[in-house]
């Protein structure tokens, strides 16, 4: 899809969307109660769809237009009574509501942090509000005896619903939380034993949607040269030919994309941020990855069985956020998300259970981070002076 199939459209800018959608408004005589929000076009069923709003910026409604006839689509826009009720349920719609109209993205104060601990412990000091962007790969499930914490899938599942249920607290309103996770393998204890497969994906969905994040998309990324190979599959393709033995080797994980619940429009955060210069400089340079399949190289790392890459740190961070906000890690493992997060002009918070790689990052600060360590929180771990003197 893209430009070839817009060749034959009749409508083919925002303008021309919002002029055809203005036009129906005044035949509904509901054109001085709405406005519109940010038209876009939908490439698969080449339609616009025209957001409607009451004038205190709510979504009351869209009109969809078929983008090659520029007809309106009736069925599939929103009725001219249904626009009137939502306008009625919405006492005082007339008089502009002050306190929206002069809201505002806030701008967090948090500096960089580093944090030893749970993270469930740490967000619990973390302030509300206080975070733009959470990224992270969370543990795997029992998947190797470092991750032997969870014995119980289940316990496995509150703990990661209890540490989404802070990440929820800290983010700011509509900000998104985006997650690396793939289903695992449970291998076979004995050859009279089946291997099992658990779709954490799907349990991480019922959980990001029950602490009240919205549904944004779903990522595969894909590892070209594989990475499933290891797992045993791949490597009985013997069996694999019996019609039901038949098991694909896994070369994907799903990198999931959740928006807190708000009715602001994606654009408010646009439109509304403070520093308009900021929003200019965080625009996404070209060669950025234009559908969901995202074909990135795995990383590999001798100091932690399972960091995520570089490229897949860096297309999040500048995909969903802006320059200087704040980026949050709770599974930080060696520091990829903080690391490429400070690398792309954005604050970073970094929480690890694990020791080991907490001080790792320590180690590791020198070859990466630009400012003063002084200038970094450092929760239930100091950063040693030996290694500040190691500082540019
Ligand atoms: C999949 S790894 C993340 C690796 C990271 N993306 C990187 O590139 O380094 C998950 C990490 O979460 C850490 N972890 C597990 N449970 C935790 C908890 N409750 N609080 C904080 N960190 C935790 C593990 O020690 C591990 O390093």
């Amino acid at each position: 899809m893209g430009q070839n199939s817009r060749a034959n459209y009749r409508v083919n800018t925002t303008k021309e969307a919002k002029t055809i959608a203005s036009r129906l408004l005044k035949e509904y005589e509901l054109q001085k109660v709405t406005k519109f929000g940010l038209p876009e076009i939908d490439d698969r069923y080449h339609y616009w769809r025209v957001p409607i709003l009451a004038e205190n910026g709510e979504r009351i409604g869209e009109i969809v237009i078929d983008a090659r006839s520029s007809l309106v689509v009736g069925k599939k826009s929103t009725t001219k009574d249904q626009l009137e009720a939502r306008l009625l349920k919405r006492p005082g719609h007339r008089k502009k509501r002050v306190s929206d109209v002069n809201q505002r993205p806030k701008i967090s104060s948090l500096r960089n942090t580093i944090g030893l601990g749970d993270s469930e412990e740490l967000l619990l000091e973390t302030p509300a509000e206080s975070v733009d962007l959470v990224f992270t790969s969370p543990p795997y499930f029992n998947a190797r005896p470092e991750y032997a914490d969870y014995l119980e899938y289940d316990a496995y599942l509150n703990k990661m619903q209890r540490i989404f249920h802070q990440c929820h607290r800290v983010l700011q309103e509509g900000r998104m939380i985006v997650v690396n996770v793939s289903p695992v393998l449970i291998r076979r204890a004995s050859r009279n034993e089946a291997s099992k497969r658990i779709a954490v994906p799907f349990d991480f969905h019922r959980i990001l949607i029950e602490e009240g994040f919205d549904f944004i998309d779903d990522i595969i990324w894909v590892k070209p040269e594989g990475a499933g190979w290891a797992t045993g599959r791949g490597r009985r393709f013997a069996a694999d030919r019996n019609p039901m033995q038949y098991k694909p080797v896994p070369v994907t994980e799903y990198v999931l994309v959740y928006r807190k619940k708000t009715s602001k429009l994606i654009d408010w955060h646009i439109r509304k941020h403070p520093d308009k210069s900021i929003v200019e400089q965080s625009k996404i340079g070209d060669g950025y990855q234009k559908t969901n399949i995202w074909k990135i190289h795995p990383a590999f790392s001798k100091k932690h069985p399972a960091v995520f890459p570089d490229q897949l740190a860096q297309n999040v961070i500048r995909y969903y956020s802006f320059i200087n906000d704040v980026v949050l890690d709770p599974f930080g493992g060696i520091g990829t998300t903080s690391r490429v997060a400070h690398k792309n002009g954005r604050r970073f918070v970094h929480y690890e259970v694990n020791p080991d790689y907490v001080e790792f990052i320590k180690r590791d600060l020198c070859n990466w981070y630009l400012g003063d360590p002084d200038e970094i929180t450092w929760v239930n771990t100091e950063i040693p002076r030996s290694i500040q003197t190691g500082f540019k």
